[in-house]
């Protein structure tokens, strides 16, 4: 693997320009330059030619990885990703710098929220999946394998998962989760393909040297395969995104000024899950 760092990071700064503020009570906590570019790489690398699905993707991998390839920093890359997110402003901030790199690679963006079914039009329609899902430190790990259900349930039977979460030998919270989740793969028909621990940091105030690996799962089971995808169990939505911070939120919405002169004082709104009762 070579290419030119210099372009590779000037590429990765104009999808970091590109970003809505993280709201980092829904876990949106960014993903360091260099270690975007790591990541980045690797995605059109390990997805070259395939079509893919992003459930999540507040760091702008998924851009990443094709302005790396629009760019010709990398000669490889996806054919095609969709990105799947409840936050309004990240699926209109892709959808419009996707648009630039259509000629090279295909890109879309929907709201979607993980504690609803998968959408009919999703379903097995992938061939890989990534995902970077709020780490589960207060949940068990229930967060991680929600966003890995979606994910698995999107691909067809041939299939890779890419899994982002936090990773610290020193932090017994991150370790349970990994064996969590990779217990879940295991039950869902797949194998850990390749495991880079350790490999990325974040702009986290409150815990800078939090590192997240990158871990490579691959469909080896096919009869393991989910037949339907239904709604998270309410019981699943505790503590999602953190002690005390329960999936409550069905959709960030972008908010929209009539004011041209001047930026919203409020860039979003949040839009509740309906409670239905009995
Ligand atoms: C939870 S954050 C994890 C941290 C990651 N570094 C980031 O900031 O993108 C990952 C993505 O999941 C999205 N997300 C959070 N909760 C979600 C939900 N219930 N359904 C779908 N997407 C969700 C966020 O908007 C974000 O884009």
């Amino acid at each position: 693997m070579t290419f030119d760092l210099r372009n590779a990071i000037n590429a990765i700064s104009d999808v970091v320009q590109n970003r809505p503020p993280p709201l980092r009570e829904f876990d949106q906590i960014y993903m360091k330059v260099a270690d975007m570019v790591i990541q980045a790489e690797y995605v059109a690398r390990v997805f070259n030619g395939k079509d893919i699905v992003f459930v999540g993707d507040g760091d702008g991998i998924a851009l990443s990885a094709a302005h790396l390839k629009a760019q010709d920093v990398i000669e490889y890359g996806p054919n095609s990703i969709t990105l799947l997110d409840f936050d309004e402003r990240i699926v209109q901030s892709v959808e419009r710098f996707g648009e630039k790199l259509s000629d090279k690679v295909r890109i879309s963006a929907h709201l979607y929220n993980v504690a609803d079914p998968l959408p009919e039009i999703h379903f097995g329609a992938y061939d890989g999946f990534h995902i970077n899902p709020p780490w589960g430190a207060s949940n068990g790990g229930e967060s991680v394998t929600a966003f890995y259900e979606r994910g698995s349930q999107a691909t067809k039977a041939q299939s890779l998962g890419i899994v982002v979460i936090a990773d610290d030998p020193e932090l017994p919270w991150t370790q349970q989760v990994l064996r969590d989740t990779q217990t879940r793969a295991i039950q869902l028909g797949y194998v850990v393909a390749e495991m880079q621990p350790q490999l990325h940091l974040y702009h986290l105030d409150d815990n800078p040297d939090l590192r997240s690996c990158s871990c490579l799962f691959r469909r080896v089971d096919p009869a393991c395969m989910e037949k339907t995808s239904e709604p998270l169990e309410q019981s699943r939505l505790r503590n999602f995104y953190g002690r005390g911070s329960p999936l409550r939120v069905k959709y960030v919405r972008q908010t929209v000024t009539l004011n041209t002169d001047r930026e919203s004082d409020r860039l979003y709104s949040l839009e509740p899950i309906e409670v239905t009762n009995g």
